[in-house]
């Protein structure tokens, strides 16, 4: 298993290009499965989670080319003629769900493995699946896989509503209602800009869906979806954790571009409140680092809230704030594997049921710290790169699943991060 080797501290100046979303093309490729012709997506991540789903969709009997030289993904379902995802595959990724729906979708039936736990906690998938049966499939649970199916070509619909509101089930009950659902609504649907583009991309392909972007979606059954030549967006998680690793080297001034910032929802003026100044324009974004940093307490809401996935980054931001700040995660009660790590740099935190208290400023030493998921690897990897001396950073291949070049693009901007084989 490769490691990080880091040498810091360094500041963070020059330019960073920003990558496509991971979580905005996974639906995008499960979508292209409902077409009947080839879809291609461009601006694709050339990231293991992307690979993954690829070899989850060739199981199928569906074609996946990946032009990694553009990052142009081309997926033909002309020959699908296998409806499953197997355990081996979705266990590695859970996101593979996404093709209950559109297997569903696009043939009426599928076999899909439970996708089982995770690194912060047991991630239901009951939202999914009772959503399913509010839409008219019949839903059985046979030796650890969902069997789905609808009982003819297509089904009356129906009204269900999410609670909490789920990305992955938004995406799932979209997916599999656009072929089938004469009349399909979903309350509380997800807002993130993920399921917008996928709409977006689906209205394109001739689906008829309403309401994306709100908390009600409605769906009217189209009897076919043409395939076509799409873009992903850029990858908003990448541009908010760069953007806040800028913030934490008083002598930072990084550049992104490619970035889509009204996909940030609140993200960039919360970082203004730390003393950062955030420079938007059009699709750059700059960050000067403050001073000294200001604390900012922050809660993780759905879009256009706080993210989840950046909060583990900005508790690390806070190990550096002149102060104490508070940080809840309000989705999941328990993603919080990164406190025993900084910790053990030097940081001063402790965790209380939903919420971080993390007591600044900490002068960080580097010692070895391991990676426990993508977001808490990530946040290690910026301790590292404000921390005195060599840090080691165990298991990267969290990160490889959702950072593009990222020893690249941060080296290229000051940073010393060098990989290396071994655990
Ligand atoms: C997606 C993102 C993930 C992000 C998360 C929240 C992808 C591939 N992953 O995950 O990076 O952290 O959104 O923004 O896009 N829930 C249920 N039952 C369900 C489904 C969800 O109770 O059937 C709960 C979850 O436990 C959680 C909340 O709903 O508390 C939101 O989860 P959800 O939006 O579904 O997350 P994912 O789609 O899995």
């Amino acid at each position: 298993m490769d490691k990080f080797i880091i040498n810091g501290p360094t500041p963070l100046r020059g330019s960073i290009a920003i990558s496509g979303s991971k979580n905005a093309a996974l639906p995008l490729m499960a979508a292209a499965i409902l077409g009947d012709s080839p879809t291609t997506i461009r601006l694709v991540p050339k990231l293991k989670d992307i690979y993954t789903f690829n070899n989850v969709i060739r199981v199928t009997g569906t074609s996946v080319q990946f032009d990694e030289e553009y990052n142009s993904l081309t997926i033909d379902s002309g020959n699908l003629g296998f409806a499953e995802a197997p355990y081996e595959l979705v266990r590695k990724m859970r996101a593979s769900f996404y093709m209950l729906g559109a297997l569903m979708g696009k043939t009426g039936e599928a076999k899909v493995s439970l996708p089982g736990g995770c690194a912060w906690g047991p991630r239901p998938v009951d939202l999914h699946l009772k959503g399913l049966e509010a839409m008219g499939a019949d839903i059985r649970l046979e030796k650890g896989y969902v069997m789905g199916s609808f009982p003819g070509e297509s089904v009356p619909g129906g009204v269900y509503e999410l609670n909490p509101s789920s990305v992955g089930a938004t995406v799932n009950l979209i997916l599999a209602a656009v072929r089938r659902a004469e009349s399909f609504t979903i309350k509380n649907a997800a807002k993130e800009p993920d399921v917008v583009l996928l709409c977006d991309t689906l209205a394109k392909m001739g689906a008829n869906i309403k309401g994306a972007g709100t908390d009600t979606i409605t769906i009217q059954r189209v009897e076919s979806l043409k395939g076509i030549e799409t873009s992903n967006d850029p990858d908003r998680i990448e541009t908010g954790t760069y953007m806040i690793a800028a913030a934490m080297h008083p002598e930072s001034s990084l550049t992104l571009t490619g970035c889509k910032p009204k996909d940030l929802g609140s993200f960039p003026d919360q970082l203004r409140k730390t003393g950062a100044v955030v420079t938007i324009n059009n699709d750059t974004i700059q960050v000067d680092a403050p001073e000294s940093i200001k604390p900012v307490s922050i809660e993780t809401q759905i879009y256009p809230g706080f993210p989840t996935d950046l909060q583990a980054q900005w508790a690390t931001l806070m190990t550096q704030a002149e102060g104490t700040s508070k940080i809840s995660d309000n989705i999941y009660f328990d993603r919080f594997s990164y406190v025993p790590e900084l910790k053990r740099l030097g940081a001063n935190l402790s965790v209380k049921e939903n919420c971080v208290t993390v007591s600044g400023p900490s002068k960080l030493s580097g010692t070895s710290v391991m990676s426990t998921d993508l977001r808490a690897s990530v946040s290690l990897v910026m301790a590292g790169m404000i921390a005195d001396g060599e840090t080691e950073v165990l298991r990267v291949y969290h990160l490889d699943r959702g950072y593009e070049d990222l020893e690249d693009k941060l080296n290229q901007s000051g940073s010393s991060i060098t990989r290396e084989d071994g655990d």
